[in-house]
């Protein structure tokens, strides 16, 4: 059994601020089409939650990648482990993310998207931890700006676990 972890960020705060996002995406894209990229396996429930509050016409595909190898630090090397169902050729893109740390998947993830020539490409992170930066990468959408703790549930995990967690919570080991 994991141990219990504390709501920092609550389900309703979560909530509330994805709608918030969902409204800004949709005023920047306009009528046009957009087609979300989901970062497996932690951005699930934001994308889920996302999508449901977004109007206008949207479609979804996922890609996943690996950083960390089971802990809580980044061993600073990107895989693919599943690539897009669909090309990018003329989509307006944004990808979502679940949290941006080091920067480095991020940072590989839209080097790799943008090559493959979308007509616009724009990055949604529910979670951000700028003092933990290594590369200057840009994030058009935030939902909250955190210090520097691990967190876990929301899609976020500590080796696999706390995905289910409703809300936010800071992992104290
Ligand atoms: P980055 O490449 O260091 O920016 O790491 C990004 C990825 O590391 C995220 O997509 C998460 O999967 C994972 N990660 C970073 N910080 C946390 C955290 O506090 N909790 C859980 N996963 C995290
Ligand atoms: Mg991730």
């Amino acid at each position: 059994m994991p141990a219990p972890v504390a709501p920092f960020i609550t389900e309703d705060a979560l909530q509330s601020r994805i709608a918030e996002l969902a409204k800004e995406i949709r005023a920047d894209a306009g009528a046009e089409h957009l087609h979300l990229i989901c970062v497996l396996k932690g951005a699930v429930l934001f994308l889920a939650d996302l999508i449901r509050e977004m109007t206008g016409t949207v479609t979804i595909d996922f890609m996943a990648l690996s950083s960390y190898s089971g802990g809580t630090t980044s061993s600073g090397e990107v895989r693919l482990i599943k690539d897009l169902d669909y090309g990018l050729q003329d989509r307006h893109v944004v990808i979502v993310e679940d949290i941006v740390d080091t920067g480095l998947t991020l940072h590989y993830l839209q080097e790799i998207l943008r090559a493959r020539g979308p007509k616009s490409l724009r990055t949604a992170c529910l979670l951000s931890k700028p003092s933990r930066r290594q590369i200057d990468v840009h994030v058009d959408y935030i939902g909250f700006t955190i210090e520097d703790r691990f967190v876990v549930g929301y899609g976020l995990d500590f080796s696999e676990q706390y995905r289910n967690l409703p809300y936010i919570g800071v992992y104290q080991g």
